[in-house]
């Protein structure tokens, strides 16, 4: 089973993490959500998803690229990519994508409402945004999903997604009493 280094791994992001000044971003950036979490659930996650040679993977929010650099490993022949905001964690995931190498994996460092990700059939969310963001998100994937089918992996927030009528929801990976995580379907298919 392939598995993230996760002492040295998070031993190094911890470091960046320290060094980051929340209002030094916030001026630099503007308002965004620069909270950092990272999925424990990545062996679960891609059995369920089990993405498939023509698919593209898109981490949106993609931190340090732990998720994409488990995921890139593991599927070779899936093409995967993450769009960061914050450079410093952007920087972390371009060193991995050099070191391992991974070949399959492109890295953006950008707002993700200013990146065309219409080329995506898989998004994975680890709620990257502010509640009221999530209207111009799902806008953006629902024009998506009317051109080709699209799967979302929502995990830590998932209400704004149950509450879409073109998504179906099909899996649920419970992580305690309190959290899980949400797979979804498109529905809105048009000829
Ligand atoms: C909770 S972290 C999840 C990181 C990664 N997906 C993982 O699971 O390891 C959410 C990330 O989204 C980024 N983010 C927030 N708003 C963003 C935006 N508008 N465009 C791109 N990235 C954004 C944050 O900087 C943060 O690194």
């Amino acid at each position: 089973m392939l598995k993230q280094n996760n002492s040295f791994l998070t031993k190094e992001t911890q470091k960046i993490e320290d060094r980051l000044d929340l209002s030094e971003i916030t001026i630099r950036h503007g308002v965004h959500s620069y909270r950092y979490g990272t999925s424990n659930f990545l062996s679960v996650i891609f059995d369920v998803l089990e993405p498939k040679e023509n698919d593209i993977f898109y981490d949106l929010g993609s931190g340090y690229g732990l998720v994409l650099k488990y995921a890139s490993q593991k599927f070779p022949n899936v093409r995967f990519k993450g769009i960061e905001i914050l450079k410093e964690r952007y920087d972390f995931s371009m060193k991995l994508k050099a070191k391992y190498p991974l070949k399959n994996v492109e890295f953006y460092n950008c707002d993700m409402f200013s990146h065309d990700f219409s080329d995506g059939t898989i998004f994975y969310l680890f709620n990257p945004l502010f509640g009221s963001q999530y209207a111009q998100l799902l806008d953006r994937l629902k024009a998506i999903a009317v051109k080709h089918q699209i799967t979302i992996v929502a995990e830590s927030k998932h209400d704004v997604f149950d509450a879409q009528d073109w998504l179906q929801n099909y899996c649920t990976i419970h992580e305690d009493v309190l959290r899980n995580i949400q797979f979804f379907r498109s529905t809105c298919l048009q000829d």
